[in-house]
Order: structure tokens, then sequence, then C-alpha cells
């Protein structure tokens, strides 16, 4: 029987022969961080797919992930480890309802959260993650800007530039959106000490009782740089294994709300071993979508965080 040893041991020899690197959103499980060549949040890995010299890229993360890198590195074999792991974010705006809602809107930019399809991409002038929605926002040269699909980055973006008018989408991530305020006021009753971290894809009333509000990575680093010894952490659960790992002396503390993306736990190490073996299912994004999306997805890169 494989045990999780010997699977890792079995991931490292085909990653060498097959010339791959092993990409995992940090959402992921501790076990998929563990063998992983990069964990990141969506910034990072992409800018990582972008650079990396690696033949073959595996995505363990959700489908969007895997084509960002596709539309960014169309010579490379781009495989995800499991196809059924999508974003239902990213299902809240198709391409069709877009093309409409722009008719409607002639001259104003279409500025895309990553956590879309690639025809989805295609259809917008820019693309944002949670690291550089403000940064983005404020490099549009129109007032009026139309933000898909996660409504609660696009008010707190609206909120951190306000000399923006920020046109919303009704999409939301499900594991941030359904956190409720009274579970965040208790919890901070019970940890008067703790300083509050989180996500903007939770919703402003969650993110008003926030001391530091910021993406995977963002919230990661705040902590390790931080003198504090006590934080409550509003984002999916997967970001406590490498705060706990690097931070023994401090407290994380969850709220009662599970904060688990089902569809980034999807990704085991069995699908990592098959995904290398068989060099499937490859993720492609078709040429006539992939260069209208890639120029969202480049001029995103170009654009420094603030
Ligand atoms: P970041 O990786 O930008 O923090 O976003 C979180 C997320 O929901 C990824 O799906
Ligand atoms: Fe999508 Fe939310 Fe899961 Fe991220 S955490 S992949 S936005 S459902």
């Amino acid at each position: 029987m494989s045990t999780p040893a010997s699977l890792s041991q079995e991931i490292a020899r085909l990653a060498k022969e097959r010339d791959a690197v092993i990409l995992a959103h940090y959402y992921c499980l501790p076990e998929i961080h563990d063998i992983a060549d990069f964990v990141g949040d969506s910034l990072g890995l992409s800018q990582t797919a972008a650079k990396s010299p690696a033949q073959t890229i595996v995505f363990c993360g959700v489908h969007f992930m895997a084509e960002t890198a596709s539309i960014l590195c169309p010579e490379k074999t781009v495989l995800i480890a499991n196809p059924l792991a999508g974003c239902p974010m990213a299902d809240m705006v198709d391409p069709k309802d877009l093309a409409e809602k722009k008719a409607t809107l002639p001259n104003v930019p279409v500025l895309t959260y990553v956590n879309s399809s690639a025809a989805v991409k295609a259809l917008s002038d820019v693309c944002c993650t949670s690291a550089n929605v403000t940064a983005v926002l404020r490099s549009l040269d129109s007032r009026q800007v139309l933000m898909t699909p996660d409504r609660n980055l696009a008010l707190y973006a609206q909120s951190l530039v306000p000399e923006k008018d920020v046109i919303l989408w009704p999409g939301f991530c499900p594991t941030h959106h359904r956190l409720n305020l009274t579970e965040i006021l208790e919890l901070k009753k019970a940890h008067p000490k703790a300083l509050v971290l989180a996500h903007p894809e939770c919703q402003p009333k969650i993110l008003a009782e926030a001391d530091f509000v910021g993406s995977t990575s963002g919230i990661i680093n705040y902590c390790n740089q931080s003198d504090r010894l006590e934080f409550i952490v509003l984002t999916e659960s997967g970001v406590l294994y490498p705060l706990r790992q690097k931070n023994p002396d401090k407290k994380f503390y969850e709220p009662k709300t599970p904060m688990v993306c089902p569809n980034m736990k999807k990704n085991r190490l069995e699908d990592v071993v098959s995904a290398l073996t068989t060099l499937e299912p490859v993720i492609k994004v078709p040429e006539e979508i992939r260069v209208p999306a890639l120029k969202a997805v480049t001029r995103m890169l170009a654009i420094p965080r603030d």
C-alpha cells in the first residue's frame, strides 16, 4: 500500500524525469505543500509559472490557476492535479453575460480578478489578484471601472481607491463570504490580544473588524514579521500550516465556521503521481482565447504592487 512518504518519493522521481515543477496554492492540503516546489498565492503562482524553466507544470490548485499558467506558458505542458477542482466564484461570471454587460457600458474598462475563466479574462482589459487589486485599479485612466467577479474584493478596492467609481458584479467566494459577524466579535472577545487578519474576499462588515487585510501571502508575511503573539486568521485554513510551522511560539485562532475550500482540498498526492505518470489532464487554452487573455494578464504583471 502506498504511504504519504512513498508517494512523495515517487513524485520527486517522476518530477525529475519529466522536467516538471510542482506549483501549489496555500489553500491545498499540508502534504501537497510538502511536495511542491513552490507554494504561493495567486499572484506568486502566476509569476513563478511565467519564469519557470521547467518544461512541465503540475498545478495543485483550482482550474483557473492552471489556465493562467497555460495562458502565460503556451509552449509548456500544463497539468492540473485534479481536474474536478474548480472555483465556484470563477463560475459566477460567464463570457456571454460579461459581453452583454460590456455592451451597456461603452468605454468602461473591465478589471477581472484572476479567479475567472480564460474566456472571461479574454473579454477583460486587465486582471488583478487580491495582492495587487488597488494598484491595478489606480492604474486605469477611466473613473468608472467594471470589476468582476468578486463583489467583496471590488468593495474593498473601492474603499481604498475612492477616486474611482466601481461597478460591481454579483460574485463571491462561498468559503470567505459565509463568515458571520457575531462569531468574529465573539472570537475577538475571547482573544482580546489577538490581531485580526482577513482576506478581501470576506464581506465588508468582517473586514471592518480586521487589523490587516491582505492576500494569503500578505497575511502570512504579516504574521511572520509581527512581534505580536496571537492572531485571528480569517482566510482559508490552508494558510495555518505554513504559519504554525514558521511560528511555533505564536497562536493562531480560527473562526467556528470552517474556512475550507473543498475544491483546493481535492488535490491529493495520488493525483500528482497520476498527472506526472500519464502527463494528463492537460490544460490548454485555445489561441483565440489565450492571446486576448494574455494581454489582460501581462498588463497586470507589469503593474508594481502598492
Ligand atoms: P490569493 O491567492 O490571491 O490570496 O486568493 C485567494 C483565493 O481565493 C485563491 O483562490
Ligand atoms: Fe474559489 Fe474561494 Fe476556493 Fe479561492 S477559496 S478557489 S475563490 S472557492
